[in-house]
């Protein structure tokens, strides 16, 4: 069964295809709009934009926090009830350099906000934080997707691996539509791994 969508589409295969093109389009045209010049960078605030912006035309939720405890492999992210004091905090966390930046991105993934679609517009999020702040994205054409999920896995006991993939992937073309869309591959990072189920608690 796919999630409730504004598409009326029940079939969860159907969803994902229309739902990447969907998304991609709306990535696209958020990349050359201004709003995403004046985000404040590093805030949830910006995120909630992103995520709206990406996903408003099929999910009724776009932007909303999500209303249901979620899982995948064996990680449970963060409890409801501990949702927004969490990104209260996040919000305050540094983000001067690399490091820090990346330990901010590992903190809103545990967060993850969203009932669905946390990975491509947290991916958003932090390329518009490292561009800000260090002038630098992520070519995520340089990531290998299975890398990118083990690491993110174990991210949330050690970071050692998902700065050292995401370091490595590192470029000085800000400006590269082609670069900052490579993150918003869905098929690239879907949860057909047997070990990436989402559950409703
Ligand atoms: N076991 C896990 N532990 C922590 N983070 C994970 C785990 N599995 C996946 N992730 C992260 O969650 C993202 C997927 O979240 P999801 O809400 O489904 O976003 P999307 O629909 O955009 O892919 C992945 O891209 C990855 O960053
Ligand atoms: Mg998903």
């Amino acid at each position: 069964m796919a999630l409730e969508n504004k598409l009326g589409i029940e079939n969860s295969a159907d969803l994902a295809r229309e739902e990447e093109k969907i998304s991609k389009k709306k990535a696209m045209e958020l990349f050359e709009n201004v709003i995403f010049d004046t985000m404040e960078a590093g805030r949830f605030s910006s995120l909630k934009a992103i995520h709206k912006y990406l996903f408003e035309d099929i999910y009724e939720f776009a932007g909303e926090i999500r209303k249901v405890n979620l899982s995948k492999g064996n990680f449970r992210f963060a409890p409801l009830m501990y949702l927004e004091v969490a990104l209260e905090n996040i919000d305050k966390m540094p983000q001067s350099t690399f490091e820090e930046i990346v330990e901010k991105y590992v903190e809103m993934n545990i967060a993850h906000p969203f009932r669905e679609g946390n990975g491509r517009s947290t991916r958003i999020w932090l390329d518009l934080i490292l561009k800000r702040e260090i002038g630098q994205v992520v070519d995520w054409s340089k990531v290998d997707k299975e890398d990118y999920l083990l690491a993110m896995e174990r991210s949330p006991v050690k970071d050692i691996e998902i700065k050292h993939i995401l370091r490595e992937a590192l470029t000085d073309e800000v400006n590269s539509c082609e670069v900052y869309m490579k993150g918003i591959d869905h098929s690239y990072y879907y949860e057909g791994y047997t070990t990436f189920k989402t559950e409703e608690l």
